[in-house]
């Protein structure tokens, strides 16, 4: 374990640290991390010519790397803090240890600069998650802190090839450089839209793939904001998990509406053609967006929709709803005239939401009430109420929920960690309170999560 303690590096500046993070001795070598995450401030070209001053990644050098973790198989993940300011890393839709949860105060200590934080964990689930900060939330992912994590089942499902694309814009003027990430008026509202739309840190990007191969496309929504509805075109497919979790029947691969924090995974029949292209498109009232192609390469493998092998279920332990107790969670504008407190993580300034009429004060040092307290190993009903015109992905930390109901449609019965509440929806969803801890609940919109919409539960051990 790399020992920095926090005198050392005041003392030393932040060349100490550098130093240290790049070159470790044979004795740390010994005992390194399975994956280090080096958290950078570096200038990048998104706009062609145009390279982005002041963007932050988990790489010095380039966009966040792809963290492939196994299934049931425990990791460990060095997070390397280079840059001025504190920061903490979140596994989103991992069903962890609360110590490694990356949620500051409520998990662990932020990570100051300079210092290194090592996250120690077993992934029970496969399937396509992420990971980003949770510390000066709204800049440090507008400035780039977003990465796909993949977690590879026990036994290899069988793909000819993975690709994950990382979905998000970017918040850029003309000249390519960075301007404001939030307006008021729209944190107060549905929030404020990128410029630019990415995939992997690039705009419009061609991959190539094997012709007529099967391969795992793995959407991943990482925007601060958009919520969007997207889809494939120019090839056969199956829809076969959404948020980490095997849809129970595949489905076509029609349109799909995801919020920010969500995740789906296509199995996409690549065309038998060299050549041909297929694309992922973003729907939008005056025309579609083409976010990326893939294009077919080499000789056919002349694969077909049927060698498709469903998917195993997550180990997702089912709710007893003769035995749930309801829980109510009403998402609404916050009272008047609340301040934030200022963070460490930041502070938007504002305070627009809450949640059962409290809003959120910062991300500050305890003691702080849970929203509610859930006994290990009992089921609920969290009944979800958006008072409010906007819509909000609710996401809950640390376990997985099922849902059941809405008041506005019909839902499948999926399991997630990320529900998007439609204007003025009720929704219920059941889950075990299997995992004891602290866990955040907040809204994903991070200028909500960032202006009052988080809270927290307690499941008690
Ligand atoms: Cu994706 Cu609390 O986070
Ligand atoms: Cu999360
Ligand atoms: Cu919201």
């Amino acid at each position: 374990m790399i020992d920095l303690s926090r005198r050392e590096v005041l003392l030393g500046g932040l060349g100490t640290a550098a130093a240290f993070a790049g070159g470790f001795g044979a004795a740390a070598r010994a005992n390194s991390a399975d994956h280090v995450l080096t958290v950078s401030r570096l200038d990048h070209e998104i706009m062609p010519g145009k390279p982005t001053v002041g963007m932050m990644s988990f790489s010095p050098d380039g966009p966040p790397p792809v963290l492939r973790l196994k299934q049931g198989r425990e990791a460990t993940i060095d997070v390397v803090n280079m840059l001025d300011e504190a920061t903490v890393v979140h596994w989103h839709g991992l069903r962890i240890a609360n110590a490694m949860d990356g949620v500051p105060y409520l998990t662990q200590n932020p990570i100051e600069p300079g210092e290194t934080f090592r996250y120690r964990f077993t992934p029970p689930d496969a399937g396509t998650f992420w990971y980003h900060p949770h510390c000066n939330t709204l800049e440090q992912i507008s400035r780039g802190l977003t990465g796909a994590l993949i977690v590879e089942e026990e036994t290899d499902p069988g793909f000819d090839a993975d690709l994950p694309l990382n979905i998000r814009d970017f918040r850029l003027g003309g000249d390519g450089q960075f301007i404001e990430f939030f307006k008021p008026r729209n944190a107060a509202r549905g929030g404020t839209i990128g410029t630019v739309s990415t995939v992997n840190w690039q705009e419009n990007p061609v991959h190539d793939l094997p012709s007529g191969g099967l391969v795992r496309l793995r959407l991943v929504v990482s925007d601060v904001t958009r919520v969007g509805s997207f889809g494939l075109e120019g090839a056969d497919g199956r829809l076969i998990a959404i948020d980490s979790n095997p849809v129970p029947e595949l489905m076509p691969p029609g349109d799909v509406i995801l919020s920010p924090g969500q995740r789906v995974d296509y199995a996409v029949l690549m065309p038998e053609d060299e050549g041909r292209q297929v694309q992922v498109v973003l729907r939008r009232p005056n025309g579609d967006r083409v976010l990326a192609r893939l294009r077919s390469s080499g000789h056919s493998l002349g694969r077909r929709i049927k060698d498709l092998k469903p998917l195993a279920a997550n180990p997702v332990a089912q709710p007893d709803l003769q035995n749930a107790e309801v829980l109510d969670f009403v998402f609404g504008w916050s009272p008047e005239g609340n301040a934030p407190q200022a963070s460490i993580c930041g502070s938007l300034g504002y305070t627009f939401w809450s949640i059962n009429r409290i809003a959120w004060q910062g991300d500050v040092p305890g003691p702080l009430e849970p929203l509610a307290i859930m006994k290990q190993g009992k089921t609920y009903v969290l009944r979800l109420r958006n008072e409010t015109p906007n819509d909000h992905p609710i996401h809950l930390h640390g376990v997985t929920f099922q849902l059941l109901s809405s008041n506005k449609r019909s839902v499948a019965p999926l399991f997630t960690d990320t529900a998007l509440l439609l204007s003025e929806e009720t929704m219920e969803v059941a889950l075990v309170a299997d995992n004891p801890g602290d866990w955040a609940v907040h809204c994903h919109v991070i200028e909500h999560q960032k202006t009052g919409l988080t809270g927290f539960v307690r499941i008690e051990a």
